[in-house]
């Protein structure tokens, strides 16, 4: 089986990629390099094009002539979402709306969507079923909610099958230490309180201490990035299988807050650093954690490192491999 995986030279891509490379999937990567890194490309071939170019495209459609696509190329960063929406429009929602274009043209109906917690806003029901009402509060979540409606109506009139896997918030390495996450900016709380840790930061600040939680700072369910990649092998194989389009919320079911979080690097790096308390950040929702049943369920995904302190340790033993430079 052929597996086209655009942004697979990324964070979450570049796992999911081991994961194909693995199970023996033939796979083409298709990223632009404008954030990922070719050396996190473990497994087949890397071809370097953008998604605004649907004639590359079709032409690596026709060439490759995959069986399904998983589409991870985005941009994530909220806050910049706020001051750039134009930006996310464009690569998250145009540039899939094109990619869907061009493998409907080439008869490839099976598509595996990245999708993220923030399509939810600021849910009213914690933990997060799928069927909780889609109220973006930045353009980053409405830029990928624009997509699963897209994705929604094509199903109906093309016939296109897909899964929107809902992330919530992706963090670990490879625990090998070959791959792992390396965003810049960096701007997610796991690397940057290890960069801190490592002392290539002066300290790690804390995005709000006044919101509705038990110690006053957002909760998050924090998914290692390989139990989140085997969910997508899940998912692949569902519709290679026949399945219909679903969409899945991806997250262990319980959260930790953003102190909590600090305190289990304190732990796991043996490292005292220090810890700013400042404004929140906008766009920020104060809780989310997902309702992952239908997920164990439907697709029997078991999860296999739900524990914080190890997603900490392996982000921690690739932030220190970095470090010396084995990159
Ligand atoms: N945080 C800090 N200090 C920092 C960085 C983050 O306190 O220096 C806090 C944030 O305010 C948030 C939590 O740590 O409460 C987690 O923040 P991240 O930036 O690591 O992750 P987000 O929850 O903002 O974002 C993740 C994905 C997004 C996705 C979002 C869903 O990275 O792509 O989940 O809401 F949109």
């Amino acid at each position: 089986m052929k597996i086209l995986v655009t942004g697979g030279a990324g964070y979450i891509g570049s796992h999911v990629v081991k994961a194909l490379g693995e199970k023996g999937y033939k796979v083409l990567v298709v990223d632009n390099l404008s954030k990922g890194h070719k050396e996190a490309v473990l497994y087949g071939k890397l071809v370097v094009a953008d998604l605004e170019d649907k004639n590359t495209l079709d032409v690596i459609f026709k060439e490759f002539r995959p069986d399904a696509v998983m589409h991870f190329a985005a941009f994530i960063e909220v806050a910049q979402s706020l001051r750039e929406p134009l930006k996310y429009y464009k690569n998250n929602t145009v540039n899939t709306i094109n990619l869907l274009e061009v493998m409907l043209k080439n008869g490839v109906n099976k598509f595996i969507f990245s999708s993220t917690a923030a399509v939810y806003g600021n849910p009213e029901k914690v933990p997060i079923p799928e069927i909780e009402p889609i109220k973006p509060i930045n353009p980053y979540g409405q830029s990928k909610a624009f997509v699963e409606k897209v994705l929604q109506d094509f199903d109906k009139s093309y016939g296109l099958k897909y899964v929107s896997l809902r992330y919530f918030n992706a963090a670990g390495a490879d625990p090998e230490g070959r791959i792992g996450e390396s965003h810049d900016p960096e701007t997610h709380l796991i690397p940057l309180i290890l960069k801190t840790a490592k002392g290539e930061k002066e300290s790690i600040k804390i995005f709000g201490t006044d919101y509705p939680t038990p110690d006053g700072t957002c909760i998050r369910d924090y998914i290692h990035v390989d139990d989140l990649a085997e969910a997508h092998i899940l998912a692949l194989e569902y519709l290679l299988n026949g399945g219909s389009s679903e969409v899945f919320n991806c997250g262990y079911g319980h959260g930790f807050s953003v102190r909590e979080v600090i305190d289990t690097a304190r732990k796991v790096t043996g490292i005292d650093f220090k810890v700013e308390e400042t404004e929140r950040r906008p766009g920020d929702p104060a809780i989310l954690v997902a309702d992952s049943s239908k997920l164990r369920k439907v697709l029997d995904w078991k999860p296999k490192f739900d524990d914080l302190e190890y997603i900490i340790r392996t982000a921690w033993n690739w932030e220190r491999r970095r470090e010396r430079g084995q990159e």
